[in-house]
């Protein structure tokens, strides 16, 4: 088949360099966005009187015809064509002859590919946003389930403090939520409009990129044409917002493999997220959890070929930028299936209170309180910190915790001591009393329950 751009190369190009050159087997996914850029544009050269005004009514309807027979099946794509522009406008040409080789006039396929992109990348762009925005609430829910359920709270993975699983969970839902707010500020630089810019520097055309850039709704059009051809960011941006995805569902992942072992017990799976031993009859894996957490690896991997194979291009376009597609696309698959698995982990795990509570019990949590109860009779924090480290010894030794070591024991330690130590430091107050902003008391978590939900419901969700 002739090339397009016969007329300066006569020979024929190898096939082997031919395979190696096209990217349509997997730029054909943005063939939606191609024909819709192509239809706004042959609008726009009618606007302006570079074609006629019956010209732009033929481009469209034949642009149209192809798009309704691709999504009929009627016309299937010629992976032998170089890429998906190349395609449509030899679709294009075949069915409406001469007139279709009017459809490239003022613009290159250096500033289409770009806009293609940014059109095809803002629409997972907003289901990303959208399956976000579903798991937040369905963790919100569970928070809610488990708000005074009281846990160990962990640092280095060490019993530290007991909390609420509710109030664990919702840790999760303001990382998410974060997510979102991050994707709805890289959309918003993604946003705007290259086409117009050509190959690299403008066109001699009157032509009216604002008209275009509306139409395809756009916030705007790129300010400098040499930039908006060579421009990447919105696919590292976006690839960033991803990882920072991955990193929060593999942390989550993790803990979720953690607390469903038998040495935790701390949830158990249902049994349409696990899978079982090909051997072992005991074993309930939870494969999903450990999938997200592998899949993170591939993500990071994609964000950094990409910022690889930019860093060292000089402007504008350059061939290079056509690795820019895959890995992109690959994250935006990653993620969207990560989370619509978790949606249905997170909604359909049981929660195993009782073991919850029982190893709150061990690992003196309740160790800080019993030092603020001494800090509340008068002492300095360090001087209390200290009298209590010694009496955690001393429980140590005998082989109970704080809540059965004898007062007698206790006013030996320190006479500021009285029986109603014991009711300051059970689990229940040690949760109760936290009631500062953000704490984990049932109050607390209440409230950021709240914020959560009605932050879902706004705009621009972190304001
Ligand atoms: N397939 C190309 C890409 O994905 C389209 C742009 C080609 N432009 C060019 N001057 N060869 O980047």
């Amino acid at each position: 088949m002739e090339k397009m751009w016969a007329g300066r190369t006569s020979g024929e190009t190898d096939a082997v360099a031919d395979d190696f050159n096209s990217s349509i087997r997997f730029d054909s996914r943005m063939y939606r966005q191609d024909i819709t850029g192509s239809i706004a544009h042959a609008q726009m050269l009618g606007a302006c009187g570079i074609i006629t005004p019956e010209e732009a009514d033929g481009l469209t309807a034949g642009l149209a015809g192809i798009l309704d027979d691709l999504e009929s099946g009627k016309l299937k794509i010629d992976y032998g064509c170089e890429d998906i522009h190349m395609f449509v406008e030899q679709v294009l040409t075949q069915r409406t002859g001469d007139l279709g080789k009017k459809l490239h006039t003022a613009r290159s396929r250096n500033d289409q590919v770009a806009l293609d992109t940014r059109m095809y990348l803002r629409d997972e762009t907003d289901e990303i946003i959208k399956l976000l925005k579903e798991l937040v609430g369905v963790v919100t829910d569970r928070a809610e389930e488990y708000k005074s359920c009281v846990m160990p709270g962990y640092t280095h993975l060490q019993r530290a403090q007991p909390i609420t699983f509710g109030h664990h969970l919702m840790a999760y839902s303001m990382m998410l939520l974060r997510d979102i707010d991050r994707l709805t500020d890289s959309r918003r630089r993604l946003n705007v409009s290259p086409i117009g810019s050509c190959a690299l520097a403008g066109t001699t055309y009157m032509t009216n990129r604002a008209f275009e850039a509306e139409k395809l709704g756009f916030d705007g059009v790129c300010m400098n044409s040499i930039d908006g051809v060579s421009d990447r960011d919105f696919c590292a941006e976006l690839l960033g917002d991803i990882a920072i995805i991955m990193m929060h569902l593999s942390r989550f992942s993790e803990e979720i493999v953690l607390w469903s072992s038998w040495e935790f017990k701390f949830i158990e799976l249902s049994d349409s997220f696990t899978t079982g031993s090909s051997i072992m009859p005991q074993k309930k894996n939870p494969d999903m959890a450990e999938l997200v957490r592998g899949k993170t690896g591939r993500v990071y991997g994609d964000l950094m070929s990409l910022l690889t194979v930019l860093k060292g291009l000089p402007l504008a376009y350059n061939k290079d930028m056509q690795e820019d597609k895959e890995g992109v696309f690959d994250s935006c698959d990653t993620v969207k299936m990560c989370l619509k698995v978790f949606i249905g982990m997170i909604r359909t795990f049981k929660a195993l209170p009782e073991n919850m509570i029982k190893a709150a019990q061990k690992g003196f949590i309740n160790a800080t309180d019993l030092a603020d109860y001494l800090v509340r009779k008068g002492l300095p924090f360090r001087t209390a910190y200290k009298i209590c480290g010694q009496i955690v010894a001393e429980c140590i030794e005998r082989g109970c915790v704080l809540e059965n070591l004898p007062l007698e024991r206790y006013k030996s330690a320190c006479e500021l001591f009285d029986k109603d130590l014991y009711d300051d430091i059970s689990l229940a107050k040690c949760v109760e009393k936290r009631i500062s902003y953000g704490g984990t008391s049932v109050a607390s978590v209440e409230a950021q329950i709240a914020s959560v939900r009605s932050a879902l419901n706004t705009p621009d969700i972190l304001k």
